[in-house]
């Protein structure tokens, strides 16, 4: 028997590797962006410090991060190869960066990046006890019965024997220190809740495709000098 998956949603891991003082200096700027959080009313207890909402969205303007942006975005390259993209009929920017902090049972909960095409997460520093991130399944294409894989019952009751890459609602990644994952900004991600972190600190990042030249397409967004500020 074979079993065909189609449309699958691609998340791509690879390794970044960086030497310790490179990384220990980026860390130290994190540590300075946590203790000058501009919104630290809106940060709960259980929640991950993420620097996007405490005004620190944009590191790859920060020169420690440099070497870490340049790797990433070789690794992005390859992501939109892996799609079958044209990497030389569009034009790749990096919108937003920024570090997350977690400590304890901080987590970060379920989520998309709307206002971006591909996001990534690289790993800083991680233990292999702190938590993964996780991708959530919205559109259950093999749930052949409506609330097979969603309702708790089916599972308690025995319908759904187990739980597998075909009918699983949430996978976790296994991902360690110096990992980065790319993956489609509209896809449902978070992180592990029921872990305990050792000050697990993540990079992430926001980036837009646009048409190199917008002549003749209809849907992608035209380079961005031809654009009209109003
Ligand atoms: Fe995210």
């Amino acid at each position: 028997m074979k079993v065909l998956n189609l449309f699958p949603s691609s998340i791509i891991q690879d390794k970044i590797l960086i030497n310790q003082e490179v990384k220990q200096g980026m860390i130290k700027e994190i540590e300075t962006m946590v203790s000058n959080s501009k919104n630290k009313d809106d940060k709960g207890t259980q929640d991950s410090w993420t620097g996007d909402t405490q005004g620190f969205e944009y590191i790859f303007k920060n020169e420690k991060f440099s070497f870490l942006l340049q790797e990433v975005k070789k690794i992005i390259i390859k992501y939109v190869k892996h799609l079958g993209i044209n990497d030389d009929k569009i034009e790749i920017y990096m919108t937003r960066s920024w570090a997350t902090v977690s400590n304890g049972k901080e987590k970060i909960l379920p989520h998309k990046h709307k206002q971006s095409h591909i996001s990534f997460a690289y790993y800083l520093k991680k233990n292999l006890e702190d938590s993964n991130i996780m991708f959530h399944n919205e559109h259950f294409q093999n749930e052949i019965i409506p609330g097979l894989f969603t309702n708790r019952s089916m599972r308690a009751g025995g319908v759904l024997k187990e739980i597998n890459l075909y009918n699983a609602r949430s996978l976790d990644i296994k991902v360690e220190e110096d990992d980065i994952v790319v993956f489609p900004s509209k896809a449902l991600h978070g992180t592990q809740s029921n872990k305990s972190n050792m000050g697990r600190i993540s990079i992430s990042g926001d980036i837009v495709c646009v048409a190199k030249d917008s002549k003749l397409l209809e849907n992608m967004m035209p380079p961005v000098n031809n654009w009209d500020k109003m």
